[in-house]
């Protein structure tokens, strides 16, 4: 008798016979492009620690949004870079903010790209925290006043969809009952429900200008090493009305999207932030990877852990390389 009887190698013999057993797929379906909107004129600064990602201004912004739909890219989400910040944040609930001039132009242009905005005072900081500062703490409850207006500004606004980044206690609920006292029944929450105090958000910060002009985030944003409390968060914010949930940063954190994906039937998210982004275009660039293959065997990673939706930074790209394929 031939020995082994069971030869795993007989189904990867053949390109047609892997296509086949294959059990994950990408498509332009999953992503959600970041995008960073600043004020000006056709401008297009590139960041440098994200090679190929520019902060644009909104005329820019809706050409780019045109080329993400051509794509097949259902959705983009949008961060603010405005030019002026204070203690409360407060140039990001104002009713004719970056954010919110940005989701008029482009939904007027391209109606049916599915258009998120981000929920988090940090980028209108001057502190850079995500939250009212007093004393040197960050104030839970009075940042959900702020997080209120904003959500609602988005909403009037006409953004199809609110994603909370912050970490406070009790967002999602607050932003569900100003969204449904202002008549946003139908809009859904993407909650950032388990967000980790990374080192992997410092290309991001550098982007928006946001890194905390004192201390660090580890008051808000999750340990790294706790995954029963990830669960905590994901749970809490189910109840409190959360549509999609989300797991951020995605590689490292594997273990906890697979632990979410059997936990819930919500849909679930994760963010392949910038710093994952970074490190492929920066080993790419110094001939260390091979930055297509990085690119998408990390994304396939995301979503085999059980990721359906991946916000990622190489949407654009992995979407041009997915359609040009059989
Ligand atoms: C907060 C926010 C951050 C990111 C998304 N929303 C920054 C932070 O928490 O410091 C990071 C995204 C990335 O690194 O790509 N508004």
């Amino acid at each position: 008798m031939p020995f082994p009887i069971q030869r795993l190698r007989r189904l990867r013999e053949t390109e047609p016979l892997r296509r086949m057993v294959r059990e994950t797929s990408l498509t332009p379906n999953d992503f959600i492009y970041p995008v960073f909107v600043t004020e000006g004129q056709g401008r297009r600064e590139p960041i440098v620690s994200m090679p190929g990602q520019s902060r644009l201004s909104i005329d820019l912004l809706v050409k780019e949004a045109q080329e993400v739909k051509a794509l097949g890219i259902p959705a983009m989400i949008l961060f603010g870079i405005p030019d002026r910040k204070d203690e409360r944040g407060s140039s990001g609930f104002d009713p004719d903010g970056i954010v919110q001039r940005a989701i008029r132009a482009v939904k007027a242009q391209v109606p049916d790209l599915v258009l998120i905005t981000d929920v988090c005072i940090d980028e209108y900081t001057s502190h850079g925290h995500c939250g009212i500062v007093r004393d040197g703490k960050i104030l839970n409850d009075e940042t959900l006043d702020c997080l209120r207006t904003m959500a609602k500004t988005h909403a009037q606004a006409g953004a199809d969809m609110v994603a909370p980044s912050d970490m406070m206690d009790g967002r999602v609920a607050a932003i569900r009952d100003e969204l449904d006292r202002a008549g946003f029944v139908d809009l859904p929450i993407m909650a950032y429900a388990a967000k980790f105090a990374s080192c992997f958000y410092a290309p991001f910060r550098d982007a928006a200008n946001s890194s905390p002009q004192f201390g660090d985030r580890q008051s808000y944003q999750m340990d790294p090493a706790n995954k029963r409390e990830a669960l905590r968060e994901i749970d809490l914010d189910i109840e409190e009305g959360a549509d999609i949930i989300m797991v951020k940063p995605a590689m490292p954190y594997l273990d906890i999207i697979s632990a979410a994906r059997e936990r819930t039937l919500l849909p679930i998210a994760a963010y392949q932030v910038s710093g994952e982004y970074s490190m492929i275009k920066a080993a790419a660039q110094a001939g260390w990877l091979d930055e297509r293959r990085a690119m998408l065997e990390s994304l396939l990673s995301i979503k085999r852990a059980g990721a359906e939706i991946i916000l990622t930074y190489f949407a654009k790209e992995a979407a041009g390389l997915l359609q040009s394929r059989p």
